[in-house]
C-alpha cells in the first residue's frame, strides 16, 4: 500500500447536521443523516471494497464492486449510492458478497495488463488493492479474448500520461473533470466494450480542451492516468505538507518525496482554500526549484559591466553593508531602501521590514503589492476598516448572484474559479464586468446573465451607474444602512449618485456599455439574497483603483451584502503571499497590522522590542525611490525576491533609476532582469526549502514547510539577520518559529499564531486572538471593524491617458493559466508548451484597416516607447480594444505602460495605455538592446562558471 496515499472515505460528506445509529457488521455506528453505506462503514473503519468511487466525486454506482447485505431488504445495493437509514443492519462481508465481488475483479482482470511489478503504479493502485482485497486468485475467462491491451500511450501531456490498455472505465476522471474542474474536456466514447475515455473530439490531451489541472489523474484509480513523474521516478516513500507558491488562492499541496526528491505534488484534501483541488501551476510547475540556471553561490561586483565573482556568504553579505554603509555616510541615512517579495513567507518579508527600519534607520521599505492589489488596502480600510477581504472562499458556495469585476479567475486563480463554476453550475447568477469576454463568460454549462465589456478605465462610472440604478429603484437595503452604517455619509453618497451624469445613460457614453444592460445587471444585484463581489487587478491597477474599490464597498453596504455567507467584497490576490507581505509592515507608513508609522503607542511598542529608535514620518514607496535615483538623492536598494526592471511599468524610466544607483542587492533564485543592474547578488531559497507561513486572498495562515535543506546554504531570514548583523545591528533568532512569535507579540491581529497553533489546527484566518481564539472567517459580521461603515464619495476623474489621432487604442493588459506574472518559475519549466511567447490580443476589425494578419508581428507603440510582438485575431476584445500579458521580459510590455497611477496609493496604470499598432518585421529597438544586453549578460555568466 502506498504510504502517501490521502484516505479515501468513498463518497463525499453528508451536508446534514442530524446524525442516525445503524449496525454495521454487528458494530454500532453514528454518522450523519444521508451519508452513504459504504462512507459510513469507511467512517467506522470498515473498508468496503470500492472502484468507482471517491470522496470528492458524486456517487455514480456503476462497478458494483460495493455491494452489501441490509437486512430486511432483497438483493444488494450499492453502499456507494445508498443512504443510511436509522436503525439499519448492514453487513459488508459475507460468502455471497465475496464470490459477486471476485466475479466484478474477474472480469476487470481478464482485460488488464498483468504487468503489476513494472507497472509505474505498483503499490499505488486502487484495482490492485482491490484484487487482493477480494482473495482474486484465478480468472477463468483466461486473457486471450477480445482485449484493449494494445490501445495507445496518449503522452502529449507534459505532466501525466494517458495509458488507455490500463483504464477499466470507471469514469471517475470524467467526473473529475465535470464535477471538480468544470472543464469538461473528456467523455466516455462508445458503448459496452467499446466504451473508452476520450479527450474533447477524440484529440489527445495536449489539444484538446484540458487545463492540465491534474484532477483526472488524482481520481484515476489505476496506471491510465499517471504523472510521468512517477513514471520516471517511482513511487514516493514519504511526504510533507505544506502551501503553493504561486497564486493567492493560497492551495495545500502533500508534497511527495522518494529520499531528497520530490516525484509528486498531490493537492491536500484538507486544505481549507482548495479542499483536494490544484492547478497546473502548482500541481506540475515547481522543477524550477530545481532548474540549471538556479543560482547557488552568492555573487559581487563593483560594476554592472564587470563580470560577477562567486564568493563565500561572509564575503557577499560584509561587501553589501559595507557599501550600504559608505553610501548613507556620504549620502543620508534615507539614500537606501529595500523591497520585500510577496513571494517569500511572512517570517522572510518581517525581517527585511525590521532591517530597513532598524539597521537601515529609515521607513524606505515598500514592496510589490504597491504594484497589484494597494488600492484593496486603502479603499476597503476607508470604508469598512481593514485592508483585507471579507470572506472565506467557501462562501461563494452561499452566493445567490455573483459579480466578478476585473478578474479572470480560471487563469489567474483557477482553483477558486472551479469552486465558484460549482456554484454557478447550482444555479448561481453570473454578472461579469470586463473589457474582454474572459472564459467565465462563456463556458460548459455556464453563461453569464450579463456581461458589461466595458472600455478600460471606467469602472468607476459603471459602479456609480449600478449605484444609481439600486437606489433609483428602491433597492438599498434601508434597515442594513441605517444600522450598520454612518447615515450622513450614505446620503451623501446617495445625493452624488442620483446626479444625471451617474445615470445608466450618463455613464453608457463614456463607458461603450448600453444603458439596459447597466440597468438589468443592478437588479439582478440588487434583489440577489446573497450578492458577492469578486475582483482584481483589473479594478485596482488604474488611477482611480483606490476608488473604484471604495465604489465597490459602497455598493455592497447598500445593498446589505456584507458580513455573512454568499456576499462581501472580496480581492482575488495574486501572488500566494501578497496578503502576509502587507500584513507583515511591508509599507513605508504601515508597522505591522496596518498601524500608522505616525502613531506614537504603536511606534515605542516596536521601539521598545527593537532597541532602536523608528523615524516617525514614512519612507518612499517604490516610485518615489525610482524618482529620487533618477534625481541622484536615492543611492542603494536591497530587492527580495522581485524583479522591479521586468514588473514595474515603464521601463525605461525603472532601467534609468536602477542604472544610476550605486548599490543594488539582489536576493532571488534566478539573475532576472534586476539583477542585470545589481552589485551583490544573494541566493534566495524555493518553497520547498522554506519553513513559515503564507497567507492567502482570504486571510488565511498557511504552513509552508520544507521538504528539504536551503539548497544554497542559508535560510532567506538568515541572510537578512546576517545582513542586518554586518551593519551592525544585533538581530538573532534562532529559527523562522521565533520571528513568527515576534509578529504575533506585535501585532493584535495575529495575538494567537504561532507555528504549533497551526500545525495543530491546519490553518486559520486572521483577526486571530484573544477575542476570536479559532480565527475569523466572515469579517464585519455584527459590525464593521471600523464600527460604521463610511460610505465614500466616488466621483470619476477620468485617467489623463486619452486615446487621441496617434494612439487611438487602449490597450490593457492580463494573465493566461499556464504562466505566472514575470513567468521567472513557469518559464523554466514545461508549462511553456502552452504559452511560449506574449501575444498582443485585437479585434479583427482593429486588424483589417491596418492590414494585420493573425500571427503576424505587430509593433505595439505608446508615448512611452515601442515593443513588437505577434498579434492574435480574435473577438475576445472589443473593436479599440487591444490586450496582452507580460510573462517574458524579451517582449518588453512594460516599456509601452506609463507613469500614471492611483492617486491615493500610487498603484500603477497598468490597464489603461493609448496605443497604436502597425505591421511590423522585426523587433523594436529597446528589443534589440534587451537582447543585446541579455547576451552580454550570458557572457558575463559563463566566465564566471
Ligand atoms: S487535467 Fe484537469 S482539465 Fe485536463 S482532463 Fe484532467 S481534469 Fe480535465
Ligand atoms: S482513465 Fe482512470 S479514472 Fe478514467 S475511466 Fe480509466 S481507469 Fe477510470
Ligand atoms: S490555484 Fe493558485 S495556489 Fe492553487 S495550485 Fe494553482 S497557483 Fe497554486
Ligand atoms: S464503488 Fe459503488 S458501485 Fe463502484
Amino acid at each position: 500500500m502506498n504510504k502517501t496515499r490521502q484516505a479515501d472515505l468513498g463518497t463525499p460528506a453528508s451536508p446534514k447536521t442530524e446524525t442516525v445509529r445503524v449496525e454495521i457488521d454487528g458494530l454500532p455506528a453514528t454518522v450523519k443523516a444521508g451519508t452513504t453505506i459504504l462512507r459510513a462503514a469507511r467512517e467506522s473503519g470498515i473498508d468496503v471494497p470500492k472502484l468507482c468511487s471517491t470522496d470528492n466525486l458524486k456517487p455514480f454506482g456503476s462497478c458494483r464492486l460495493c455491494l452489501v447485505e441490509v437486512e430486511g431488504r432483497k438483493g444488494y445495493p450499492a453502499s456507494c449510492t445508498t443512504p443510511v437509514e436509522a436503525g439499519m443492519k448492514i453487513r459488508t462481508q459475507t460468502e455471497a458478497l465475496s464470490k459477486i465481488r471476485r466475479n466484478v475483479m474477474e472480469l476487470y482482470i481478464s482485460d488488464h495488463p498483468l504487468d503489476c511489478l513494472t507497472c509505474s503504479a505498483n503499490g499505488d493502485c486502487e484495482l490492485q488493492d482491490m484484487a487482493g482485497a477480494v482473495g482474486l486468485r484465478d480468472v477463468r475467462y483466461g486473457f486471450d479474448g477480445e482485449n484493449h491491451l494494445d490501445a495507445p500511450v496518449d503522452a502529449s501531456n507534459p505532466y501525466f500520461q494517458f495509458d488507455a490498455s490500463k483504464c477499466i472505465v470507471c469514469s471517475r476522471c470524467v467526473r473529475a473533470c465535470d464535477e471538480v474542474q468544470g472543464t469538461f474536456a473528456l467523455t466516455i466514447e462508445g458503448r459496452g466494450f467499446d466504451s473508452k475515455v476520450s479527450a474533447g473530439m477524440s484529440e489527445n490531451f495536449l489539444d484538446s480542451e484540458c487545463v492540465s489541472c491534474g484532477a483526472c489523474v488524482q481520481a484515476c484509480p489505476t496506471a491510465t492516468l499517471m504523472e510521468k513523474s512517477i513514471v520516471d521516478h517511482g513511487q514516493p516513500d514519504h511526504s510533507v505538507v505544506t502551501t503553493c507558491a504561486y497564486c493567492g488562492v493560497g492551495c495545500s499541496f502533500q508534497v511527495e518525496m522518494k529520499g531528497s526528491q520530490v516525484v509528486r505534488m498531490t493537492p491536500y484534501k484538507d486544505g481549507q482554500a482548495n479542499h483536494g483541488h490544484s492547478c497546473v501551476k502548482g500541481r506540475f510547475a515547481w522543477g524550477y526549484a530545481s532548474h540549471r540556471e538556479r543560482v547557488m553561490k552568492p555573487l559581487i561586483r563593483d560594476n554592472t559591466s564587470d563580470p560577477w565573482r562567486e564568493v563565500e556568504w561572509q564575503e557577499a553579505i560584509d561587501y553589501a553593508a559595507r557599501r550600504f554603509k559608505e553610501i548613507q555616510a556620504r549620502h543620508g541615512q534615507k539614500s537606501i531602501g529595500g523591497i520585500t517579495s510577496s513571494r517569500c513567507t511572512n517570517e522572510e518579508v518581517f525581517v527585511v521590514q525590521k532591517l530597513v527600519r532598524a539597521a537601515f534607520g529609515n521607513n524606505n521599505v515598500d514592496t510589490c503589492a504597491r504594484v497589484c492589489h494597494s488600492p484593496t488596502g486603502y479603499g476597503l480600510k476607508t470604508t469598512l476598516g481593514t485592508s483585507a477581504g471579507t470572506q472565506p472562499f467557501d462562501s461563494v458556495m452561499d452566493a445567490d448572484v455573483i459579480m466578478v469585476i476585473g478578474a479572470n479567475p480560471t487563469v489567474a486563480h483557477p482553483v477558486f474559479a472551479s469552486q465558484m463554476k460549482q456554484r454557478l453550475r447550482e444555479g448561481a447568477q453570473l454578472i461579469v464586468v470586463d473589457p474582454r469576454e474572459i472564459g467565465l463568460v462563456r463556458s460548459p454549462h455556464i453563461e453569464a446573465a450579463y456581461h458589461l465589456p466595458l472600455l478600460p478605465g471606467t469602472n468607476v462610472p459603471v459602479i456609480n451607474a449600478l449605484a444609481h440604478v439600486i437606489i433609483d429603484e428602491g433597492l438599498v437595503d434601508d434597515d442594513y444602512v441605517r444600522e450598520r452604517c454612518e447615515i450622513d455619509s450614505f446620503e451623501a453618497w446617495k445625493s452624488r449618485i442620483m446626479r444625471p451624469e451617474n445615470s445608466p445613460e450618463g455613464v453608457a457614453k463614456i463607458s461603450g456599455v448600453d444603458a439596459e444592460t447597466i440597468r438589468a445587471a443592478a437588479r439582478l444585484f440588487g434583489s440577489a439574497r446573497n450578492a458577492a463581489i469578486y475582483y482584481g487587478l483589473g479594478v485596482t491597477e488604474h488611477s482611480q483603483g483606490s476608488t473604484m474599490v471604495m465604489g465597490m464597498a459602497n455598493l455592497a453596504m447598500a445593498t446589505g451584502n456584507i458580513g455573512r455567507s454568499g456576499v462581501g467584497v472580496n480581492p482575488l490576490r495574486g501572488q500566494n503571499n501578497v496578503q502576509g507581505s502587507c500584513d507583515m509592515g511591508s509599507f513605508p507608513h504601515e508597522l505591522a497590522g496596518y498601524r500608522h508609522i505616525s502613531g506614537d503607542e504603536v511606534r515605542s511598542q516596536f521601539e521598545e522590542h527593537w532597541g532602536v529608535t523608528i523615524d516617525p514620518e514614512p519612507g518612499f514607496r517604490i516610485p518615489n525611490m525610482f524618482d529620487a535615483a533618477c534625481a541622484g538623492t536615492f543611492k542603494g536598494m536591497y530587492i527580495q525576491g522581485e524583479d522591479l526592471a521586468q514588473s514595474d511599468p515603464d521601463t525605461l524610466h525603472v532601467e534609468d533609476a536602477l542604472s544610476k544607483m550605486q548599490c543594488i542587492v539582489v536576493q532571488d533564485l534566478f539573475l532576472n532582469e534586476t539583477a542585470k543592474f545589481a552589485h551583490v547578488f544573494l541566493p534566495g531559497t524555493s518553497f520547498l526549502e522554506k519553513d513559515g507561513t503564507f497567507i492567502n486572498a482570504e486571510r488565511r495562515i498557511n504552513r509552508v514547510r520544507p521538504v528539504m535543506e536551503a539548497q544554497q546554504g542559508k535560510d532567506e531570514w538568515e541572510i537578512t539577520q546576517d545582513l542586518a548583523q554586518a551593519l551592525g545591528y544585533p538581530m538573532n533568532y534562532s529559527n523562522a518559529a521565533e520571528i513568527m512569535d515576534e509578529i504575533a507579540e506585535l501585532t493584535p491581529t495575529f495575538n494567537n499564531v504561532s507555528f504549533k497553533f497551526l500545525d495543530d489546527v491546519g490553518s486559520v484566518q486572521w483577526p486571530c486572538n484573544e477575542d476570536a481564539p479559532m480565527g475569523t472567517p466572515i469579517m464585519h459580521i455584527d459590525q464593521f471593524v471600523r464600527g460604521k461603515g463610511l460610505f465614500v464619495e466616488t466621483d470619476y476623474v477620468p485617467t489623463e491617458e486619452r486615446t487621441n489621432r496617434k494612439f487611438p487604442l487602449l490597450l490593457t493588459t492580463g494573465r493566461i493559466l499556464s504562466q505566472y506574472n514575470v513567468g521567472a518559475q513557469t518559464r523554466r519549466t514545461a508549462n511553456n508548451v502552452w504559452y511560449g511567447e506574449d501575444l498582443l490580443e485585437v479585434h479583427p476589425h482593429d486588424a483589417e484597416t491596418r492590414g494585420i494578419r493573425d500571427g503576424s508581428l505587430v509593433a505595439l507603440a505608446s508615448r512611452k516607447g515601442d515593443i513588437t510582438l505577434r498579434a492574435k485575431i480574435t473577438t475576445r476584445v472589443k473593436p479599440g480594444v487591444v490586450y496582452t500579458t507580460f510573462h517574458n521580459p524579451e517582449t518588453g510590455a512594460n516599456v509601452v505602460t506609463t507613469e500614471y497611477s492611483d492617486w491615493a496609493t500610487n498603484c500603477p496604470e497598468y490597464k489603461v495605455t493609448a496605443v497604436q499598432i502597425s505591421p511590423a518585421s522585426r523587433r523594436s529597438g529597446w528589443q534589440e538592446e534587451f537582447a543585446a544586453r541579455a547576451e552580454q549578460q550570458g557572457k558575463i555568466a559563463e566566465t564566471n562558471q
